[in-house]
């Protein structure tokens, strides 16, 4: 990890309150689907950083897409970067997807509102390595929706909307019994009770979780991001440090 003063090559809503913002630097050689970075906010006043997951990366231009979603006074700042601004970012860090295919050679992403973006570069990659990706993502409404064309890219998608404002309403468990699909493998992230529906719902499923949490330091020195493991007496992880990625079955969601 590093930190780097990364520019913007391109900056713009995709959704309600969301934005897609694409940086440029030398950092980008190091990421890996999954992980995230510590981006420092372009206010004097705000001096924590805003952990943002890495949605897309290319090796080729150098370039990684973070996406987030305006939730507060730092977020709001974010949002004012223009092109060519220079943004202090960093990372990579955590530990991210692991890459090889699933042995059923098919994987289901399940992402819920801003768990979304980790599972695009993660649905590419496995894509490109001849695994058939199916893809459900869970927003609030319509106005939340954002990559569905990308993911389309990668192979079946389906959408679900709380209020049914976009795709099927209600959640995406009831997408995936609606068109019965395949659970063996999974990765999802997106909200914990979605995640903890999906795994009890499905608890023979493989895969991995990509759990959000509040986050601090970033890198496993503040105990702000803890979680308990889910065998009794093997104490908690650092979503920050462990994680943010990890084997279902192995932290309590
Ligand atoms: Fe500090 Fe995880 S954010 S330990």
């Amino acid at each position: 990890m590093q930190t780097e003063n990364m520019h913007v090559v391109s900056h713009k809503a995709i959704a309600k309150d969301t934005y897609e913002l694409v940086l440029i630097g030398a950092m980008v050689s190091q990421m890996a689907p999954g992980q995230f970075v510590h981006v420092k906010v372009p206010s004097e006043a705000m001096l924590l950083r805003r952990p943002l997951s890495i949605a897309a990366i290319s090796q080729d231009e150098t370039t990684c897409t973070l996406i987030y979603r305006v939730d507060g006074a730092g977020t709001k700042a974010l949002a004012t970067l223009n092109e060519g601004a220079a943004v202090n970012v960093f990372g990579p860090l955590g530990s991210g997807f692991p890459l090889e295919a699933p042995s059923s050679g098919e994987a289901l992403l399940i992402g819920g509102g801003i768990g979304v973006p980790p599972l695009y570069e993660l649905g590419r990659r496995l894509r490109a390595d001849g695994v058939k990706v199916t893809t459900v993502l869970g927003f609030a409404t319509a106005e939340a929706v954002f990559y569905e064309s990308e993911f389309a890219e990668l192979g079946q998608v389906y959408v679900t909307t709380e209020d049914g404002s976009h795709g099927t309403k209600g959640f995406v468990t009831h997408a995936i019994e609606m068109h019965a699909l395949n659970v063996e493998d999974i990765y999802m992230c997106g909200p914990r009770r979605m995640m903890q529906v999906v795994e009890g719902l499905y608890p023979k499923a493989r895969g991995y979780a990509s759990l959000e949490e509040r986050m601090g330091c970033g890198i496993g020195a503040c105990l702000a991001c803890v979680c308990d493991r889910q065998e009794k007496g093997a104490g908690y992880a650092k979503v920050c440090s462990d994680g943010p990625v990890f084997p279902l079955g192995e932290v309590v969601l």
